[in-house]
């Protein structure tokens, strides 16, 4: 097992929105492709990586609200544990068959503490739990998708949940280049299917966005 977690989000460029009335503020599918890509495969060995499913399943880990705003014929996301946090105990009555964690340090402990071993740890959001991940020593890699909203969009979208995003500061995260995004860091499942040409940049519906990672600076 990594011994790290990461988190994956898709943030607005200009003032780190993440979500809109319970819902994503926008639908990218070749974000939402990359999404699920990356928390599949990540940190699967490459020899495995044409074993669909893969054998050892990684986990997500997400907050209530995130969990619901998943239409319910999507969730659980397949080929993953899904983990998710609700501090109120009718939460985890009314759905025994989910694995509710009443701390993030539980839901990380019950990921850490079970088979099988190669499985990586992903928090998924929403806005508190980011903001809890990034500041645990053991949170390694950010991969967040940086996305320009077009002037069309903007005007029918009311933002209501953001990224905390002191991260970028510099001071306990640095960008990693794009040459070794691309070479060391995503797997190259997800490079040939989100990253045409090699380009960490997409255009979609007028959409602009861009895979950025972020790593801790020991690391
Ligand atoms: N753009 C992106 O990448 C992205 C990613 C994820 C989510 N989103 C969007 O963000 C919004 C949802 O995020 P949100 O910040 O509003 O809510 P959220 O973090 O998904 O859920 C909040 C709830 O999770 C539980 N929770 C949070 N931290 C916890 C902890 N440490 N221990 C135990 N329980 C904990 C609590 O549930 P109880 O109230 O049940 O106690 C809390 O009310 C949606 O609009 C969603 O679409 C966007």
């Amino acid at each position: 097992m990594d011994p790290r977690i990461h988190l994956v989000v898709a943030a607005a460029s200009h003032n780190y929105a993440i979500g809109s009335n319970g819902l994503l503020p926008w639908r990218l599918k070749g974000d939402m492709l990359f999404f699920q890509l990356i928390t599949t495969y990540f940190g699967i060995p490459p020899s495995a990586l044409d074993t669909a499913p893969p054998n050892t399943p990684n986990y997500v880990i997400m907050g209530r609200r995130t969990w619901e705003s998943i239409p319910s014929k999507f969730r659980p996301l397949p080929n993953r544990t899904n983990l998710i946090l609700s501090r109120n105990p009718d939460f985890a009555r009314n759905n025994p068959s989910l694995l509710t964690f009443a701390t993030l340090d539980a839901a990380i402990a019950y990921a850490k503490g079970s088979k099988p071993a190669t499985s990586s740890i992903f928090v998924i959001g929403g806005a508190s739990v980011y903001a809890e991940a990034l500041a645990r020593p053991d949170c390694g890699y950010v991969f967040y998708t940086n996305v320009q909203v077009p002037q069309h969009a903007l005007e029918g979208i009311k933002f209501d949940v953001f990224m905390p995003a002191e991260f970028m500061d510099g001071s306990a995260f640095r960008r990693v280049a794009d040459e070794e995004v691309l070479s060391t860091i995503l797997p190259r499942k997800v490079v040939a299917e989100c990253c045409a040409g090699g380009d960490l940049t997409v255009s979609e519906n007028g959409f602009q966005y861009e895979y950025q990672v972020y790593v801790r600076n020991n690391l």
